[in-house]
């Protein structure tokens, strides 16, 4: 790690549902010892389910909740407002299931990072595992990726990839491409918080040290 770096990078995750690439994140940081800390989780509703795992880990948590909100930059305004009481190095959407104003994105470039189920650029959007199935593509995945204003759009940092098999339905696809999610994005963000990770001046990411940077489950 270059020398200029704090000592920990500061970690902020946002979740909507069950937070389980939260969940790898979190075990990641401290398992692997990295150089960094999850500050908080905040999530886009009270009742999501990952957040009263994250209190159990002792990890502070927040909730707003879009409904309370009279337009959607107001919500991104008071999200801004709670997750900067954390001074977060790199802000992590995991499983965040709402479309950003460029406000919001703008004012986190470069230290805004997603993960989103399908090999981007196929299938932004939702119902990406569905979307894999109806097209007949034989390899589907995962991507993290810089956030831009743009929606699912943005520097690739790591895949993931599954072939995609004979009888696969939306949920069994779906399974198979959470797992390689929860290898891919762990890598991707220690890489980050690491220190090694550059965007060229034509928008790609190089990683320090030239890492593999496609994770894939077995052999393919
Ligand atoms: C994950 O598959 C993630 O890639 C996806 O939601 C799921 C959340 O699961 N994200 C998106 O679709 C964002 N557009 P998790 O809550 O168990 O991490």
């Amino acid at each position: 790690m270059p020398e200029s770096l704090p000592l920990k990078r500061r970690l902020v995750i946002l979740i909507s549902g069950r937070g389980s690439n939260m969940q790898a994140l979190v075990h990641a940081c401290r398992d692997e010892a990295w150089p960094a800390e999850v500050c908080a989780v905040i999530a886009s509703r009270p009742d999501a389910a990952g957040l009263s795992w994250a209190r159990e880990q002792g990890i502070a948590t927040g909730a707003l909740y879009h409904k309370d909100f009279p337009s959607r930059e107001a919500f991104d305004t008071a999200l801004a407002e709670e997750i900067d009481r954390y001074q977060p190095d790199y802000v992590l959407l995991a499983g965040f299931m709402r479309v950003l104003t460029p406000g919001f994105v703008n004012h986190y470039a470069g230290r805004l990072v997603n993960i989103h189920p399908s090999l981007l650029p196929m299938f932004p959007g939702l119902h990406t595992h569905a979307q894999a199935l109806a097209t007949g593509v034989q390899l589907h995945g995962c991507t993290v990726h810089f956030v831009t204003p743009v929606l699912d759009h943005g520097p690739i940092i790591a895949q993931g990839c599954v072939p995609v098999r004979v009888g696969d339905t939306p949920d069994i696809l779906a399974d198979r491409v959470l797992a390689v999610e929860h290898q891919a994005y762990p890598a991707a963000v220690r890489w980050l918080v690491e220190g090694r990770v550059r965007l060229t001046v034509d928008h790609r990411v190089e990683v320090d040290g030239d890492p593999q940077r496609l994770f894939t489950e077995g052999e393919i």
